[in-house]
């Protein structure tokens, strides 16, 4: 059986790439919601069900033991439902990860009592980051800045004006010592904040989710041992156009075939 990847576009692209270097040996399939992004601006109720066919699509026709939720606001909309409803129901013996709970443990684990979060606007609205922190760690304060145009930069190739647009949302963020880029599209720019942040640690997704998996897999003989090693990975996007196949590639970092399915 696989390990399937799901976000609302190719963002996720980025952080399956670090699992796959992580660990190779397995089978993939990627799945990015290509024909309903951004996820970051509608309603959560749309995000819950788009995210469902997703997650539906990756079990029924693909074999996948666990999937991995790298997007960050489908995250928020729908893992809770997923995991206490949906899968008891349609796939007891099948798991689903979310990205948010392996973020927060990774900003505790610097320390800091002031923490910043940059987001989508559904991410940064939901407060999520906000409440599971302070659930932790009551003393903890959270600064959020909602960055919407940061993910349509990186999708359409715009790296000329990130900057400019970077330091006008860090312009709206109080000094902190940790920066949450909380987002599956923002390890792109991670050298960047750490350019314009040098005090602050950034705390960015790739680097921390194939640690997190290893360890989870390591944890769960059930899901580890019926996970086939092939070392094979499979593309698959509900909307295919040129742009989409260049962004792709360059999230990924190399040339990537890809399927496209109607969900
Ligand atoms: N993948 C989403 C996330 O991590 C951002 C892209 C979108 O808005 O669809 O929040």
């Amino acid at each position: 059986m696989k390990i399937g990847i799901f976000d609302s576009g190719l963002g996720g692209l980025i952080a399956m790439r670090a699992v796959v270097e992580t660990l190779p040996t397995y089978d993939y399939v990627y799945i990015g919601d290509t024909a309903n992004l951004p996820y970051g601006s509608r309603s959560r109720e749309k995000i819950l069900q788009y995210t469902e066919k997703c997650i539906d699509y990756l079990f029924r026709e693909h074999d996948c033991k666990i999937v991995l939720m790298a997007c960050n606001t489908a995250a928020i909309a729908a893992l809770r439902y997923l995991q206490t409803e949906y899968l008891p129901k349609n796939y007891p013996d099948r798991r689903v990860l979310g990205i948010i709970i392996p973020t927060i443990e990774a900003a505790l684990e610097t320390g800091a009592q002031d923490i910043g979060l940059i987001a989508t606007v559904s991410t940064t609205n939901s407060k999520v980051y906000e409440k599971e922190l302070q659930k932790i760690n009551p003393n903890i304060k959270i600064s959020s800045v909602p960055a919407p145009l940061l993910v349509p930069l990186i999708e359409y190739d715009g790296d000329k004006y990130a900057k400019d647009i970077i330091k006008d949302y860090l312009a709206k963020l109080p000094p902190v010592k940790v920066l949450v880029l909380g987002c599956t599209h923002y390890p792109m720019y991670k050298d960047l904040f750490r350019k314009m942040l040098p005090d602050t640690k950034v705390i960015s997704q790739d680097e921390i989710l194939p640690e997190k998996v290893a360890d989870y897999l390591a944890r769960h003989d059930e899901i580890r041992t019926k996970l086939s090693h092939g070392g094979t990975k499979t593309f698959i996007f509900t909307d295919i156009t040129p742009n989409y196949v260049a962004t792709a590639c360059r999230l990924f970092g190399h040339k990537i075939a890809f399927t496209k399915t109607e969900l």
